[in-house]
């Protein structure tokens, strides 16, 4: 059980916020992982066949288009040879990785950072566009801005030097008031968290389904990995503490501590000693292996978001249209009707990509049908996941003029109250924002001629309550205020960014609930109340998404839109079809 979640945690790395960002995370209140005790609840619904079906009908409904839905029906249509239909509230395919047209500009909503799309390990992302047979082209970078306070001001080089040592040993020596002592903790460090890395990296995501019997997947065709993940130490499944904190290892060097902290708050919104040490680790060994590298769809989140609509028929994907019901008979998920009244049904099932706070208003608890038992089990499971908390951002348009793309960087992160402290301090509110300057490094992206766009936020650490129920002045004005942070950490990238600026949006939590459908403006669900698998109560209804383990991140969503995806067939099915 223990070994499913790290193959899942492992997989699911990913890169945002600050600089880097995995929520998968792994938590041992989560590891009672039954897959022998609990039967399957849901899905491998391939026998069923809706009595009032056609064949018109799709096979599976997919509600929403976020990156996880959209992986889940291109697995479907194009591995498992199913029919779908992908329903979509918005007027434009993503979720939060849409992008958006302003004045000329296309502005990217969401996350611009990923890793393990260019070279092995491929994450699952690129394994489904491999698998699928859609092409998205990477950019490939290797190093990003950290602007503290005062002299702490560097880039972080990824990769090893000639010596094979990490490029970023040079910066440790630089910062660190105890730079041998800081350097040798940082080598044993990369050392004693290797082994719970290696043997997950070895499993596909084709080979996870979203029901206990994943077991079998793995017993057949990946014994030998599975096996090694068994033998794995018990803190692989842990917290990073014990190698924060001893007794594995410890890191006492304030400095280099510090930074673990930044680095882990961007995983995961918590502290390293309270970050998943296997997210911790994967991040550490990716960031300083031989050729070390972060990645980007060349285009833009665009072009990704293109590549896996273009896997789907015109006929298989519908914007503009809400769901407003999962409709369930007996216990099974048999269709959809949507906003407008119409009703949509399908042969074996629904994969729900929206939110889970999106899914509860879906779900009709049963008056008087008895057999609906499941959808009051679920409603209970999601009424128990606690969200994190929102975003502030600040989307601008600049004049170029002048500005030298190559002295600057595709991403930084800014400490606006400094990086060196105890991890409250590091992690704190309006502290860490990130910045992004992908037009840096992609020159194909939509900006008028002479022109740049930038994307400041605070991520995943902005307060929904203080937003809300206030007048419109009330409301413009906190927007002006609290902003002036974003707007100072764009500033430490270009000085003179307010004269330069054309275009200016600031957006609250409510923007990004509105725009991003997220209730609440959430970032997703606390690490700690991740649904562990996409199984329901519900007969035929699977979910996929950053509230399934393993969480937010481009990724994540990735793995759990082909474990839901997979479970519509048989495991022997699933075997032949990778
Ligand atoms: C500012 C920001 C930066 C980020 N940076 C990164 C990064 O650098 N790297 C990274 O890997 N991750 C990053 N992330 C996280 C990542 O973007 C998300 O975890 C991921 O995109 C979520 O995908 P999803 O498939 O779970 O669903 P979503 O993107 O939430 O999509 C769900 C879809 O369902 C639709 N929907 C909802 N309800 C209904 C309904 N009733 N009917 C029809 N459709 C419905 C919504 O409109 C939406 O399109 C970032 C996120 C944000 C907000
Ligand atoms: C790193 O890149 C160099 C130069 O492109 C190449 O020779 C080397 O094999 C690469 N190393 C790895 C581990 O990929
Ligand atoms: C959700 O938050 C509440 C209050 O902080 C806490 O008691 C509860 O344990 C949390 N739930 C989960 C699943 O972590």
């Amino acid at each position: 059980m223990i070994a499913l979640q790290l193959v899942l945690l492992l997989y699911s790395v990913s890169l945002c916020g600050g600089f880097l960002h995995s929520n998968s995370a792994l938590t041992k209140a989560r590891n009672s992982y039954s897959f022998i005790t609990t039967p399957a609840r849901s899905s491998s619904s391939s026998t069923f066949i809706a009595s009032t079906s056609t064949n018109k009908n799709p096979d599976v409904i997919v509600i929403g288009s976020g990156i996880g839905g959209l992986c889940a029906a291109n697995i479907l249509r194009h591995v498992h040879k199913k029919t779908v239909l992908v329903l979509e509230s918005h007027y434009l395919p993503g979720g939060c990785a849409h992008t958006f047209p302003i004045k000329g500009y296309e502005f990217e909503s969401g996350p611009t950072i990923l890793l393990g799309c260019s070279k092995p390990p491929l994450n699952p992302l690129r394994q489904v566009l491999d698998i699928c047979g859609l092409n998205v082209d990477w950019i490939s970078y290797s190093s990003w801005g950290v602007l503290g306070d005062g002299d702490e001001q560097w880039d972080l080089e990824l990769g090893r030097d000639a010596s094979n040592r990490p490029k970023f040993d040079s910066i440790i020596e630089e910062r660190s008031h105890s730079p041998a002592l800081a350097k040798t903790e940082f080598a044993q460090l990369l050392e004693k968290t290797l082994p719970l890395i290696v043997p997950a990296t070895e499993i596909p995501a084709m080979a996870l389904r979203a029901d206990s019997k994943v077991l079998f997947t793995l017993l057949a065709k990946h014994t030998k990995s599975l096996f090694k993940l068994l033998q794995l130490p018990d803190a692989g499944t842990g917290p990073f503490d014990p190698y924060m904190n001893g007794p594995i290892h410890t890191v006492t060097d304030p400095w280099l501590r510090s930074w673990l902290d930044g680095l882990a708050f961007s995983l995961s919104g918590l502290e390293a000693a309270r970050t998943p040490a296997s997210a911790m680790s994967y991040v550490l060994w990716d960031l300083h292996r031989d050729n070390g590298s972060l990645d980007y769809p060349k285009g833009g989140m665009k072009s990704l978001v293109n590549a896996l609509v273009s896997g789907l028929g015109d006929d298989e994907i519908r914007l503009k249209s809400t769901v407003a019901s999962i409709d369930i008979v007996g216990n099974r998920a048999c269709g959809v009707t949507l906003k407008n009244g119409e009703k949509l049904v399908s042969n074996e099932g629904v994969i729900c990509n929206a939110p889970l706070w999106c899914l509860r208003d879906l779900l009709k608890p049963a008056e008087s049908d008895s057999g609906n038992g499941g959808v009051k089990t679920l409603l209970d499971e999601i009424r128990s996941v606690n969200m994190t908390r929102s975003y502030l951002h600040l989307h601008v348009g600049l004049d170029a003029e002048g500005i030298d793309q190559s002295k600057l960087k595709p991403h930084y992160t800014v400490w606006e109250k400094g990086m060196v402290g105890d991890s409250e301090h590091v992690c704190s509110e309006l502290n860490m924002i990130a910045v992004s300057n992908v037009c840096n490094f992609d020159d194909s992206l939509e900006v008028p001629e002479g022109k740049i766009m930038m994307h400041a936020y605070a991520c995943g650490n902005e307060e929904y309550g203080i937003w809300e129920d206030l007048s419109k002045e009330e409301y413009e004005a906190l927007k002006k205020e609290r902003a002036e942070t974003l707007w100072s950490a764009i500033e430490k990238v270009v000085p003179d960014a307010r004269e330069r600026c054309e275009v200016e949006m600031i957006g609250s939590p409510l923007t990004h609930e509105r725009f991003l459908r997220r209730p609440r403006g959430t970032y997703g669900a606390e690490v700690e109340s991740l649904f562990q698998d996409g199984s329901t109560s519900v007969d035929g209804l699977v979910l996929c998404g950053d509230g399934i383990f393993p969480g937010i991140g481009l990724p994540s969503v990735a793995l759990s839109g082909v474990s839901a995806a997979n479970s519509f067939v048989g495991v022997w099915k699933q075997l032949q079809n990778y």
